[in-house]
């Protein structure tokens, strides 16, 4: 049987804490070992010829965790980025980073700029990177959006896709599989729009140990699942 490979697949990758705790590790040990995680699903999803891969890294809420582990997370990030940009090129990735930037630091915002430009013309794989993001606030923010630059009229006559484009998420399909690690049954204010019709796939995997064999296991279920979009099959 042909294989049937999602558009886009985006991971809410939980679980990294407890990962390192279990092994009496602090829990940047999991967020290092959870890089790793992106790394191997990423060379995965080209691999398949998976268009968007979009990825959970760090939601409005977790700014509310202490100080230090915030720091480690952006620094994380930055430094990802910068052993990762060959790969990007190499592979042919475009990168993209989501959220509420104007929480982000001017450097980080700088280095996510570059690596941005530097791979803007890549056409394979994207990769999406949600970072300081949270589905209400996108909602919000394409709200007012929408309201500064049409008229009243023009919002009444707003239709559902109209909608979309004020979106963060501008341009990229709705996820057709939304993964999520580490037995949290939840989506933590993730893509609430845009998950309306999205299969959704949980695991009691930990972040740091979803790899190829744990994707491909998604991959499997979702091969199964009998989308019907309310229709009758
Ligand atoms: C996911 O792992 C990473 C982020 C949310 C940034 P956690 O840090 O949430 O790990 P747990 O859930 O505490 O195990
Ligand atoms: C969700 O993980 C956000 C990310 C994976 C970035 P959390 O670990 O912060 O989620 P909750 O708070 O347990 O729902
Ligand atoms: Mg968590």
């Amino acid at each position: 049987m042909e294989e049937r490979i999602p558009q886009h697949v985006s991971i809410i990758m939980d679980g990294n804490g407890r990962w390192a705790k279990a092994r009496g590790r602090e829990r940047v040990f999991g967020h290092m070992e959870g890089v790793e995680s992106v790394r191997a699903c990423l060379e995965y999803a080209v691999e398949k010829g998976i268009k968007y891969l979009s990825l959970y890294a760090f939601s409005e809420e977790n700014w509310n965790r202490p100080k230090d582990e915030v720091m480690t997370l952006m620094e994380l990030m930055m430094k990802s980025m910068k052993n990762e940009i060959g790969r990007f090129m190499k592979y042919n990735i475009r990168f993209v980073v989501l959220g509420n930037r104007a929480r982000l630091s001017d450097s980080l915002n700088a280095g996510i700029d570059a690596m941005m430009a530097e791979t803007a013309g890549n056409t394979g794989t994207t990769c999406v990177v949600f970072l300081s993001y949270s589905g209400k606030w996108d909602i919000l923010q394409a709200m007012k959006k929408a309201a500064a630059s049409l008229s009243a009229q023009e919002i009444q006559s707003l239709e559902i896709q109209d909608f979309d484009k004020y979106l963060v998420t501008a341009g990229i399909p709705d996820p057709d599989l939304l993964i999520r690690t580490s037995g949290e049954i939840r989506i933590s204010n993730y893509l609430l729009w845009q998950c309306a019709y999205t299969e959704f796939y949980f695991t009691d995997v930990l972040w740091p140990d979803f790899r190829k064999p744990q994707f491909q296991e998604a991959l499997d279920e979702y091969a199964r699942r009998d989308r019907r979009y309310g229709k009758v099959k």
